[in-house]
């Protein structure tokens, strides 16, 4: 057996498909230290600069003296501590996906997707999904066991067809900002056509929340609201600490309360972290400086980069340049890093074959100056 799964890593190497973590040796940031040398990383989704933001520091330290470390159950037993509570409220105001709604905290953005599709599906349903979707929503339709009908990316025409030829309970679900691609799903034509075909339009925002709509989403800022949308946030991105919310209509959110597993049987996230995070929340709302200086970075990239790679059509922090080869997608992080500077390749399974990428990801936390030397680094590469 050892030998087996040992000639299977040697594969997934060969094919230049292995995966590796690195340490960092200090907090997220734009500059992360790495042993003895210092990176300007452009390689977290930490996008307004609030992973070791000191005013969040000090709410989690404070928390922990009132709170504890560890909530010890889960909601439903007696991990639920006020701090929960109160976030879920300031939350459920802040995204207001329609009127009244409700919000649910949980410890990831991935079992927020597994509990949504499970509760809203079963296996006579359909979910009619976006084929570039994050793999957790992915997971999520897989775990419900409904027919999953995946369409080609944004292309609502095949949504549409979807639907009509779908069996049972109807469900929608896309990314709201695509992980890999920083381009943003035609939102408004979703509800629309979630209208016509009376479905549920499932929305992750892990990558608009705290950056779009003036910090509250893509959901605002497409101008959107409806019973019909179930609306997932995460926290451990643009809000710098961990976990992540479903918004939506009080039934829809009872219901994931009755039934969801992915929330029912896993321990409740501290209640220092929901803490922090009112605390982000304050700081998200307050971000109209970020979110400015942000815009001001991702224009300026696109600006600066005339490369024979191609720069993917975005207005969001991620701003891929597609290689293609996988091997050259390594080469070029490599020879960034070799300059300093830290950026992913992204290789498939997580891209499409033939689209491995750089996924060079802004944040309010860096400066002009990085940004610069960034696409100098990319143009010394690019022209040898
Ligand atoms: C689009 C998308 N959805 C969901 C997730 C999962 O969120 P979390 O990291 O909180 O599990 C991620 C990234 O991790 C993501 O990029």
């Amino acid at each position: 057996m050892l030998a087996e799964l040992e000639g299977a890593l040697d594969q997934r190497r060969d094919a230049g498909l292995f995966r590796s973590r690195r340490t960092l040796d200090g907090a997220q940031g734009p500059c992360v230290r790495i042993g003895e040398r210092t990176f300007v990383s452009f390689a977290s989704n930490d996008y307004l600069g609030f992973a070791n933001r000191p005013e969040l520091v000090d709410a989690a330290c404070a928390a922990a003296r009132t709170w504890g470390v560890g909530a010890g159950a889960s909601h439903l037993v007696t991990g639920h501590q006020a701090p929960h509570e109160a976030l879920e409220r300031e939350l459920a105001a802040f995204v207001a996906p329609c009127a009244n709604a409700r919000t649910l905290v949980f410890s990831s953005g991935y079992l927020a997707n597994l509990a949504i599709l499970t509760t809203l599906a079963g296996r006579n349903d359909t979910i009619v999904a976006d084929r570039l979707n994050h793999a957790c929503l992915v997971d999520g339709a897989l775990l419900s066991r409904a027919t999953l009908v995946r369409y080609p990316h944004l292309d609502l025409a095949a949504a549409g067809r979807a639907l009509r030829n779908a069996r049972g309970q109807r469900i929608i679900a896309t990314d709201a900002v695509f992980s890999m691609d920083g381009d943003i799903a035609p939102l408004a034509e979703l509800v629309a056509l979630a209208e016509v075909h009376d479905a549920w339009l499932v929305v992750d925002d892990a990558h608009g929340f705290g950056v779009l709509g003036d910090g509250r989403g893509s959901l605002a800022d497409a101008g959107i609201a409806s019973e019909r949308i179930v609306y997932m946030g995460t926290l451990g991105k643009a809000a710098g600490v961990s976990g992540a919310f479903v918004a939506a209509h009080p039934l829809v959110i009872e219901s994931i309360v009755q039934a969801g597993r992915s929330y029912i049987y896993t321990t409740a996230s501290p209640a220092l972290i929901a803490e922090t995070l009112r605390a982000s929340l304050a700081l998200i709302r307050d971000g109209a400086r970020e979110r400015a200086h942000l815009a001001r970075l991702v224009d300026a990239f696109r600006a600066q980069v005339e490369l024979p790679w191609r720069l993917l059509p975005s207005r969001t922090p991620i701003q891929p340049l597609v290689v293609g080869g996988v091997s050259d997608a390594v080469r070029i992080a490599a020879a960034l890093e070799a300059r300093g500077f830290l950026v992913p390749a992204i290789r498939p399974p997580t891209v499409p074959a033939g689209t491995a990428r750089l996924r060079v990801s802004l944040s309010a936390g860096h400066a002009q100056e990085d940004v610069a030397a960034l696409a100098q680094a990319l143009h010394e590469i690019a022209h040898g």
